[in-house]
């Protein structure tokens, strides 16, 4: 395109948000127009998600944009346009990034036209992104966290230059609303309540990445969560780093109540839970609104008081415990769940031997186990001792082996039970069979037909099988 003519429509561009963007991607649109026009076909998107939720609520926004402009979303990375929406919380998380980049470059030798992005956590560390400019010279567009929303005028300005795009934005205070946005699946959806996060937890990189906390007004999500409703949604999911430290006019449990009273909405979640400030209040919440489900995610992270000090968790051993106890006594079928991780720098056998301790104690239903990774910018990072791999390894696979052992007992003790089940899929392996979840969040696999997908039935738990169920749907209860 030529300078002025690009000159002109920058000029003529709304500067408010998301205004804005909708005018990038119909300028996007024209183009594309034009090139479907030549390669006689509709152009093809995908996008292709690490990491969280978070990621995985940002690429419903970016696939929202990408749809408006005129793609067709596709699950094939030899698409016209392939985007990696990344994560670095741990390394292995990268390796997969820099791993699949090498990839594309194959697949763009075969279709020059093909346009290739990178965004999200990752392409906040500089040292990734000199990486990606130095060796994977194939990528068309990096942003990173903070601007996911201006995907569109990203992209318009790589059309109309032909030109490489970097634009990464150190941290923000804005929350740009009401961009449109592509649902994974119909029935379950994710909402944002807060973004970022100030823990500092001596480990992780997240804040760093995400930048410093921003809770979004109660007010956007009520009326986010009743347009959900509207269009079929029957279940959602709240998302923060730390849910417990959303800060409005009112609280998170307020908050969590008034979701779950939205008309349509049958069951409401909540990612993820700090344990420091857990309050009384959203224990009451969540016994006292059966649509809010019967499980709370919990993350550990190490059982050893001295350890979760360095990491700045800001609670000790005993407090975990007592109010994993007050969790189990208040709530009764509430799952607990964790994350925890193995081999944090100066971790001991007898640190080690305390997490183990938690484990047992705290009976978790299931968890999530982590061998610790160093990550630059950190904390941790510049501590000594870290601990030697073949001791890492063989602690992740202790710590394993009685988290499956316990899980599998606490998923045995509903055997023979009827519970209700969000039917959520056809089960990919046999499609004879509906794919839902309890409350508190097990898997249960029945006999069934897809037009119960979003709906809650009543499913008599046959058999226990380690982590999830093999059910049949109760017919004697009333089904809705
Ligand atoms: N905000 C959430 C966690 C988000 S990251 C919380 O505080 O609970 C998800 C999980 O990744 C963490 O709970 C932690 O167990 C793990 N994690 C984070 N940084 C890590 C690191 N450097 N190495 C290994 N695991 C890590
Ligand atoms: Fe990371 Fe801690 Fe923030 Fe969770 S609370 S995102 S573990 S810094
Ligand atoms: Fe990963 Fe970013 Fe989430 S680092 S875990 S995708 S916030």
């Amino acid at each position: 395109m030529e300078r002025k003519l690009i000159d002109k429509i920058l000029a003529e561009a709304p500067a408010e948000e998301p205004a804005r963007q909708y005018f990038f991607a119909d300028e996007c649109r024209k183009i594309i127009t034009e090139k479907e026009n030549l390669k006689g076909r509709k152009l093809t998107c995908c996008i292709n998600t690490f990491g969280c939720q978070m990621n995985a609520k940002d690429s419903e926004k970016l696939l929202g944009i990408l749809k408006t402009i005129g793609y067709e979303e596709s699950d094939s990375e030899q698409s016209d346009f392939v985007l990696y929406n990344t994560c670095t919380v741990r390394e292995n998380a990268n390796e997969r990034v820099y791993g699949r980049l090498g990839v594309l470059k194959t697949y763009k030798k075969r279709n020059p036209d093909m346009i290739t992005a990178v965004c999200g956590c990752m392409m906040q560390e500089k040292h990734v992104v000199e990486t990606i400019k130095k060796s994977y010279r194939h990528v068309n567009l990096i942003f990173g966290t903070h601007n996911i929303y201006k995907l569109a005028e990203l992209l318009f300005m790589y059309l109309a230059e032909d030109r490489n795009q970097t634009e990464l934005l150190e941290g923000t205070d804005k929350i740009v609303e009401n961009l449109p946005s592509e649902r994974k699946f119909n029935y379950k959806s994710g909402v944002n309540i807060m973004f970022g996060c100030n823990n500092f937890c001596s480990y992780c990189i997240v804040p760093y990445v995400r930048g410093r906390e921003r809770s979004r007004s109660p007010e956007e999500i009520i009326s986010e969560v009743r347009r959900l409703s509207a269009d079929g949604v029957t279940e959602i999911m709240l998302l923060g780093q730390n849910v417990n430290s959303y800060k409005a006019d009112i609280s998170f449990p307020q908050l969590l109540k008034q979701v779950s009273e939205v008309e349509g909405i049958r069951r409401v979640r909540f990612m993820t839970s700090h344990p420091k400030d857990l309050s009384d209040e959203l224990i009451e919440v969540i016994r006292d609104n059966p649509s809010i489900c019967r499980h709370v995610h919990l993350p550990l992270q190490s059982g050893s008081s001295r350890i979760l000090k360095i990491m700045n968790r800001r609670y000790d051993k005993e407090t975990y415990i007592s109010l994993a106890e007050k969790i189990r006594r208040e709530i009764p079928g509430v799952s607990i769940t964790t994350d925890i991780i193995v081999g944090f720098p100066g971790e001991t056998e007898e640190d080690f031997q305390e997490t183990l301790d938690v484990v047992r104690k705290v009976r978790f239903d299931s968890a999530f186990t982590f061998i610790y990774s160093k990550r630059t910018g950190t904390k941790a990072a510049e501590m000594p001792d870290q601990v030697p791999k073949d001791i890492v390894d063989e602690r992740f696979r202790r710590l394993l082996d009685l988290v499956t052992e316990i899980s599998k007992e606490q998923t045995a003790l509903y055997e023979g039970c009827t519970m209700e089940v969000m039917a959520e899929e056809v089960n990919s392996r046999d499609p004879s069979l509906i794919s839902g979840r309890l409350s508190n969040n097990s898997i249960v696999h029945f006999k069934g037909s897809s037009d119960l997908i979003g709906s809650v039935i009543n499913v008599h738990l046959d058999e226990a099988k380690g982590f999830y169920y093999y059910g049949t749907i109760a017919h004697d209860v009333s089904v809705s």
